[in-house]
């Protein structure tokens, strides 16, 4: 028969010895852990050092934010702040797909430093809203059916959207000047200008 007095004795043994190895263990690591804590610190400390601050108002709302310098605009909507309704489609600053408003201008946020647009006031697609009720441009593209696959649709809405701030009743010459940097490879341009033209007609 097994003792068990006897292995309940070597098990407290045990225990008491596995203690003392995590003891000895601990104070053992205790540097080891010191110089790894040291590391992420310093390695923290590089990194913020590397960051520049930025802060600009995004859809009516200031944003504070710690970014690599070489950031674009675009970056910082779509990956830091999960606005993606801005597409990045040539991220060179050729096709209009990721334009939003700066300070009420069109920009290509793909082709511009998020660091240059500090202090602004930027507009993205998601800002054109009024809590659920859809922008007038918005609704327009849907009514002349101004769109097909509608990856570049928040570019042309966003540069539509430009045009009519700097002239609410432009001419058609004027929209297509306007509208003219805003690529959409599947051509739908005749009724993204009826749309534009439409939604200009309403202010007139
Ligand atoms: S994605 Fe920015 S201009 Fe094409
Ligand atoms: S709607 Fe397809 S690329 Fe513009």
């Amino acid at each position: 028969m097994k003792d068990k007095s006897k292995s309940r004795v070597f098990s407290r043994r045990n225990f008491v010895k596995g203690i003392g190895t995590s003891v000895i263990g601990t104070y053992a690591a205790a540097p080891v852990l010191s110089k790894f804590s040291m590391k992420i610190f310093e390695e923290a400390e590089t990194e913020s050092k590397t960051k520049e601050s930025l802060s600009l108002h995004v859809n009516g709302k200031k944003v504070s934010v710690l970014i690599e310098p070489e950031t674009t605009l675009a970056e910082l909507l779509r990956n830091k702040l999960k606005l993606t309704g801005t597409k990045i489609i040539c991220n060179q600053g050729e096709c209009g797909g990721c334009t939003v408003l700066m300070n009420g201008k069109a920009v290509s946020s793909c082709h511009l430093l998020a660091i240059d647009a500090a202090g602004s006031e930027i507009i993205t697609i998601e800002g054109l809203m009024s809590g659920e009720k859809l922008h007038p441009i918005q609704e327009a593209f849907i009514e002349h059916d101004g769109l097909q696959c509608g990856f570049c649709t928040p570019g042309q809405v966003m540069a539509a959207q430009a045009i009519l701030i700097k002239n609410p009743k432009p001419s058609k010459d004027e929209i297509l000047q306007g509208m003219s940097g805003n690529l959409c490879r599947c051509a739908a341009y005749p009724n993204i200008m009826k749309s534009v033209i439409a939604a200009a007609d309403k202010n007139k």
